[in-house]
């Protein structure tokens, strides 16, 4: 065992000694992240902080990681204004340029893909290999952004007039504000940042406090890259902070779109925030994600996938699987082989290989885990597996639950079980008996974000994926709810916001689209053949 190292920490004048596991000093480490001093968190050029200290606490032991001292008000008001003075420079820069520095991104991320993936899995919690491929999922969007650089196209429109045209034309926006949430604490972020440096933005990051740690990793390495291309490091700014930094950033009317990632209860305030003062949003809320199986399904398929979006991050992906819909022919033997897969689950250290199961992120979610589980046997609801956290050592020094599968006695979308978001590993299933009952308890609920539908029969597809099927923004068939690819757009319809981030269409809202009718002739005839001639 190598000798771990001891930090030194300053709490008001109480100098506090502490030993940091080889574990934890070993991922920061490789990232050049101090074990042993406070850390900067705010970066808008410089890197500073001299706000409230925030603790990064690991999910898996409890050991406090690291201290990262925040933004202070007037620092978070200074950090907006290089924004915009970096926006003004930087939306010069031509787009195929912007590319380059993407590429550049890119290649500096891969080059820590795996080291990166590791802090994600130690601060979030998340298993090694999904941390992994989170960071995989911000260098896919840089590539799709490096292309995009040259394919923002707007538009030429015919004009009804003699020698006019008309252009539609995408220029850059302005300054983008990023609040992101806790679960996806690299790729988030690296969605947004990608279409925003294509599109000739700055943006201002605000990540959920308790991942600091990985945003202040992720913003060096697209800091140097800025900085050894000669950019204003503004561009990509970094603010880590609580509720008053992201509302801030919410209410700056130097903000032109604010993209937030996280609850329907904070995602409303941003939105009516952002909305008084007619900014745009970008809303990722809740997702309450169905998978409906029919008797012609591939249940050897079907399973697994079930597995990986119920239990797959500990059930805290905003796409996680929380409610199984089960044709009643097949009902019995997929709860019987999806029980037996909840059986082989071992939670561990979710850094260690083969380690399925890691932590809920906070103490906090142990308590909403709780309270589900209580509200469940209130409501006298079959627990078929799970429904404890696990106490014993070395789980008990961190999050652990028990991946659960309950059977609500109520079929009913609006009872609270079915039409509520739970952020933990807790699916609810329920017998159908036709495809029609089954797509109406899926689009029953507030939230619209996933859906998967698990049939070979093109019938049953034709009615999934058309004006009478899944209202989610995310239709998928024989593919589990989780796991989107970059390339189509990601989002969620409802109380989730409406909101499109990463592929598809999702750059058009990056960009200020100007209308530019323009006359080429001699004469100035009016639309519509209005006369108004003396
Ligand atoms: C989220 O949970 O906020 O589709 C994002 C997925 C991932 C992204 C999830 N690509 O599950």
């Amino acid at each position: 065992m190598i000798v771990a190292k001891r930090a030194i920490y300053t709490i008001g004048r109480v100098q506090l000694t502490r030993t940091l596991s080889t574990r934890a000093s070993t991922i920061l480490s490789a990232l050049d992240i101090s074990t042993t001093e406070e850390l900067s968190g705010v970066y808008d050029g410089q890197w500073r902080g001299s706000g409230d200290i925030f603790s990064s606490v690991c999910p898996t032991t409890g050991e406090i990681l690291a201290r990262v001292k925040s933004a202070s008000p007037q620092e978070l008001h200074d950090a907006l204004a290089r924004s915009r003075e970096a926006y003004t420079l930087f939306r010069h820069v031509p787009a195929p340029r912007r590319g380059e520095i993407l590429r550049q991104i890119r290649e500096a991320l891969s080059a820590k893909r795996d080291e990166l993936g590791a802090l994600v899995s130690l601060e979030m919690g998340k298993i090694r290999t999904e941390g992994v491929g989170e960071v995989q999922e911000f260098i896919d969007i840089c590539d799709y952004a490096v292309g995009l650089s040259r394919m923002m196209n707007g538009n030429v429109v015919a004009s009804e007039r003699p020698g006019h045209s008309i252009l539609e034309v995408p220029n850059p926006l302005g300054v983008v504000g990023v609040l992101s949430a806790f679960n996806f604490p690299v790729a988030v972020y690296g969605w947004n940042l990608a279409l925003s440096l294509a599109a000739g933005n700055a943006t201002i990051w605000k990540p959920s406090p308790s991942t600091p740690l990985c945003s202040i990793a992720v913003t060096r390495i697209v800091a140097r890259v800025l900085e050894s291309n000669g950019i204003p490091g503004a561009v990509a700014g970094l603010v880590t902070g609580g509720r008053e930094a992201g509302a801030a950033i919410a209410e700056s009317r130097d903000v032109e779109l604010v993209s937030f990632t996280g609850s329907e209860l904070v995602g409303r305030n941003v939105g009516k925030t952002v909305m008084s003062r007619f900014g745009k949003t970008i809303l990722e809320l809740g997702g309450n994600n169905a998978s409906i199986v029919m008797p012609d399904a591939d249940l050897s398929i079907a399973v697994p996938s079930v597995f990986f979006g119920a239990v797959g991050t500990a059930g805290q992906r905003c796409t996680s699987t929380r409610r199984l819909y089960l044709h009643r022919d097949i009902a019995p033997e997929f709860l019987d082989r999806l029980k037996k897969l909840y059986a082989t689950i071992k939670p561990a250290d979710p850094l260690v290989d083969g380690t399925l199961l890691g932590p809920l992120h906070t103490s906090a979610a142990l308590k909403t885990y709780s309270d589900a589980i209580d509200h469940l046997r209130s409501i006298d609801a079959d627990i078929l597996t799970g429904g404890n956290r696990y106490t014993d050592a070395p789980l008990d020094a961190g999050n652990f639950v028990q991946p659960t599968i309950a059977i609500p006695k109520s079929v009913d979308p609006k009872a609270k079980i079915w039409s509520t978001e739970t952020f933990a590993p807790i699916l609810n299933a329920a017998v159908f008996d036709n495809i029609e009952e089954a797509i109406a308890w899926n689009n029953a609920v507030p939230q619209g974000l996933s859906s998967s539908l698990w049939s070979r029969d093109i019938r049953n597809l034709g009615k999934w994926i058309g004006p009478g099927g899944s209202d989610a923004g995310i239709v998928n068939v024989n593919v589990g709810t989780s796991g989107a690819e970059i390339g189509a757009a990601f989002g969620g319809n409802k109380s989730t916001g409406w909101g499109r981030e990463s592929g598809g269409d999702a750059w058009k809202q990056y960009v200020r689209w100007s209308a530019c009718t323009i006359n080429f002739s001699d004469s100035a005839p009016l639309a519509q053949g209005v006369n108004f001639s003396i």
